[in-house]
């Protein structure tokens, strides 16, 4: 082990999976462990934060233990402590930072609270040495939809965000209201492949004055409304059709926005982030998109862009370079915003 090296031990627990990784360096991903709750979800359409918070209890140090033995590196030889702090279910945040606490106060290391979005961008530096501030990130998640412009490592100007439901809470509203269950995004991604897109034209919604903001409950509603049609008329509806549709009104707007800030910023580089940034469709169109503006894009592998430690082990190597520490009273901010400080202990 070389003693200029810094291995950060990343704890991530904002919804329903309790996450642990060992980060070396800030890019090198020694372990990425991920106990994920969505089977005991599911029976109830989607997460129960009681039963989040339970199970993060019993799973986190197992969890921990997992990926430390993955990695090879004993607790004494991790430099740092980094957990999602917040945003998040508050009872699921307490338990990863509770951890968190207790680590870094029994093994007097430093301890380093992380925005869960600021994880999400950090991902696309694991498998891209080349990405570097500035770009424009789309971060499209079951609880955010944001457009932002990374200034710096850690540093964001939020240039749009959704007026009323995330891109991914969208995808997990209509995917039950068609029948595909929990959680909807992977599903209806799935079932869209046999689908047409140009079957039923959902609207596409323009918002007010910020042209960079989205609105997604307009669609649902669309969607709903399409729904209740067909049933009252004794129509059959084409599973695969509706997907296919809804998804194509989403992943329109995603990829518009997008390219308009990319234009607007005079950037050339482009990322995208969270559970929605592993949609297929999404990812494909937003590549034909960056090809015809002559813009690079970049995309974690999707298992870094669903909730996992190791982004926030990167985040964690980003804010531990810059100096960021905080104290023992770092707490769970259910709705810590992005770019604002985390005061604790500074
Ligand atoms: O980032 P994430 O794991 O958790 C949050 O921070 O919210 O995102 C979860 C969201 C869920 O809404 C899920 O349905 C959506 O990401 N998602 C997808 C896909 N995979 C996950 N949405 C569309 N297509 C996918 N392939
Ligand atoms: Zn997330």
């Amino acid at each position: 082990m070389n003693s200029s090296d810094v291995y950060i031990l990343a704890i991530e627990s904002s919804c329903d999976e309790t996450a642990a990784a060992v980060v070396k360096n800030g890019r090198e991903i020694l372990s990425n462990v991920i106990s994920s709750q969505i089977a005991l979800h599911t029976v109830y359409g989607g997460v129960v934060p009681e039963i989040a918070s339970r199970k993060h209890i019993e799973k986190i140090n197992q969890v921990i233990e997992e990926a430390l033995q993955e990695a090879g590196v004993t607790l004494q030889e991790i430099t740092a402590i980094a957990v999602t702090c917040g945003p998040g279910l508050v009872g699921a945040l307490l338990v990863g930072v509770s951890a968190a606490k207790a680590l870094a106060f029994a093994l007097k290391k430093p301890l380093i609270g992380i925005h869960h979005i600021e994880g999400h961008i950090s991902a696309n530096y694991i498998e891209h040495e080349e990405l570097k501030p500035p770009y424009i990130c789309l971060v499209v998640s079951g609880g955010h939809s944001h457009l932002v412009k990374v200034t710096d490592y850690g540093e964001y100007e939020i240039l749009g965000r959704t007026r009323d439901d995330a891109a991914g809470e969208a995808f997990d509203k209509v995917a039950r209201a068609i029948g595909l269950g929990y959680p909807g995004g992977p599903k209806i991604d799935k079932v869209s492949r046999e689908g047409n897109p140009e079957a039923i034209h959902f609207p596409r919604a323009k918002v007010g004055e910020n042209e960079y903001d989205f609105s997604f409950s307009g669609l649902k509603s669309a969607v709903l409304n399409y729904l209740n049609t067909c049933e009252m008329k004794g129509e059959e509806i084409s599973q695969a059709d509706v997907a296919a549709s809804f998804q194509k009104a989403v992943v329109d707007v995603l990829v518009e926005h997008s390219m308009k800030a990319v234009k607007d910023q005079g950037l050339r580089d482009f990322a995208i982030a969270g559970g929605v940034a592993s949609n297929s469709h999404l990812r494909d169109a937003l590549i034909a998109a960056c090809k015809k503006e002559g813009v690079h894009y970049y995309s974690p592998s999707p298992v870094y862009c669903t909730d996992n430690a190791a982004m926030i082990g990167v985040a964690g190597y980003h804010e531990y370079l810059k100096g960021v520490r905080h104290g023992y009273d770092l707490n769970a901010i259910p709705n810590l915003r992005l770019g604002e400080e985390i005061y604790a202990g500074k």
